[in-house]
């Protein structure tokens, strides 16, 4: 390890990530191992109210794209109403480019149980929902395995720890659809129903699942409660920016050397990342990239040194998400790029809004056209009024993710749009960007 690198490992900070190197890190004595279950003692022992301060204090903010505080969600549900109050964590991730809390669930699934059993302590709530995007099934098993490992333990159920505090916890699989991932989708779909965004307000702290006050919260921003409630909350707020504390996992993907999970302050730039992850693909330059998965805009190599939090990257003109870091080099074609995820936001548009249902078709037609070289100029005047059609007048953000890849690609690369109309087609060799182009131009073979 070079001198530079020694220094950028020092950012790497393994928090829930901190047991991935023990093979059993998923059992309950693996967790336990790693200072499991400790903060629940704790956490019982307080004031409900104490725990939400606790939180509030520690800065943490949304792990599940919007980074809304944490604290201050939980605050918001009523209390003394009479009514059930519910928690239900949002596993559905199914962004492209998204890829955390599915490794972290496989890895750690006890972290999110204490986490569950933490937060609904704190809000008042005795039934947990965890709902799982429903093509993982190997990761429902073993959140299932998990929560029945819990109750056998006396960490969940009736009196837990002799606390007279009550949890049942639910692991529900979805039938697999992007839009479950937003939150009154998800509330919907947990119902029974279609999954749908609900009209807000009211908001589900008022008027959540069954109606009842309901904190949706994303796996990642629930695990982190356990080491906040261990460590305290000035631990937490010691990594990462002002406005964004702590430490979250960066998962990079795509044509980068050591692809995987980098658990780091908030505030780490991607020039760090790559350097931690043995830089672009061999031989290969950073073209464009998404710093949070595929509705984030495009940055470009010109934005390497942003720091990774939620502000700085605002500021650069896209948003942080999840801190899914796709890395495309220049053997990519970016309108192909775009399209592709085009296609999956028109595929996955629930069609309750005219904006985005009409709107993503005519998208994926004009695109097609450009792509294949038979669209003209005006197609790009018209991609950006389509998006301007959309962007901000869609019932949900689902919509508006679908715009950013087009609207930051044509920013950033106008021109490899119009050298697909001069060329009559797209300039760019698919096989070039795949994982075994280095292998077949060794071979001599056409890549
Ligand atoms: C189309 C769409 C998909 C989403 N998918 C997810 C998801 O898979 N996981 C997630 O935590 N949040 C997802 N969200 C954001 C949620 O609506 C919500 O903001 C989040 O679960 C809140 O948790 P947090 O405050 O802990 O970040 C999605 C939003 C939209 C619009
Ligand atoms: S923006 Fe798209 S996904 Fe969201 S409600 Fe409208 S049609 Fe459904």
């Amino acid at each position: 390890m070079t001198l530079e690198n020694a220094a950028t490992a020092e950012k790497l900070v393994p928090v829930l990530s901190r047991s991935w190197d023990d093979p059993r890190s998923y059992t309950l004595d693996g967790y336990r191992a790693h200072d499991g279950y400790q903060a629940i003692h704790r956490a019982l022992a307080m004031p409900p109210d104490d725990v939400i301060k606790m939180v509030k204090d520690s800065g943490l903010r949304g792990r599940g794209g919007a980074g809304f505080p944490t604290g201050m969600k939980w605050g918001f549900i009523p209390q003394g109403d009479n009514k059930p109050h519910y928690l239900v964590v949002n596993a559905d991730e199914s962004e492209p480019g998204t890829c955390k809390d599915i490794p972290f669930m496989m890895a750690n699934p006890h972290e999110l149980i204490e986490g569950v059993i933490i937060a609904s302590y704190a809000i008042r709530a005795t039934k947990a929902f965890i709902y799982l995007r429903g093509e993982v099934v190997h990761v429902l098993r073993r959140l299932q395995a998990a929560v029945r490992e819990a109750y056998a333990a006396g960490y969940v159920g009736g009196n837990i720890l002799g606390s007279g505090f009550d949890l049942d916890i639910v692991v529900h699989a979805g039938a697999g659809a992007y839009i479950c991932g937003e939150e009154t989708a998800l509330l919907d779909s947990l119902e029974g129903y279609r999954g749908q965004p609900r009209l807000r307000p009211p908001f589900p702290a008022v008027a959540g699942l069954y109606a009842s006050p309901t904190v949706v919260n994303n796996v990642e921003s629930i695990a982190s409660v356990p080491a906040i409630v261990r460590n305290g909350p000035d631990w937490f707020k010691s990594f990462g920016t002002e406005k964004s504390a702590g430490v979250g996992f960066f998962s990079l993907s795509g044509h980068v050397t050591r692809p995987g999970q980098y658990e780091a302050s908030l505030g780490i730039t991607l020039r760090e990342l790559l350097d931690l992850a043995g830089g672009v693909r061999y031989g290969h330059r950073l073209k464009f990239w998404t710093p949070g998965g595929s509705s984030t805009p495009l940055l470009t190599d010109e934005h390497l040194d942003v720091p990774l939090d939620f502000e700085s990257v605002g500021a650069a003109g896209s948003m942080l998400g999840t801190r899914a870091l796709q890395i495309f080099d220049e053997t990519v074609c970016v309108v192909r790029a775009v399209l592709r995820w085009t296609e999956f936001y028109m595929h996955e548009s629930c069609g309750k809004c005219t904006p985005c249902r009409e709107g993503t078709y005519w998208l994926v037609q004009v695109l097609r056209n450009l792509e294949s070289g038979k669209g003209t100029e005006e197609d790009l005047t018209k991609l950006l009024d389509v998006c301007d059609n959309i962007l901000g007048r869609a019932f949900c953000a689902l919509g508006d993710g679908a715009t950013s890849p087009i609207t930051s690609s044509i920013q950033f690369f106008r021109d490899e749009y119009l050298d697909h109309l001069r060329n009559g087609g797209c300039p760019f060799d698919p096989a070039h960007s795949t994982a075994w182009a280095p292998a077949l131009a060794a071979t001599g073979a056409r890549a």
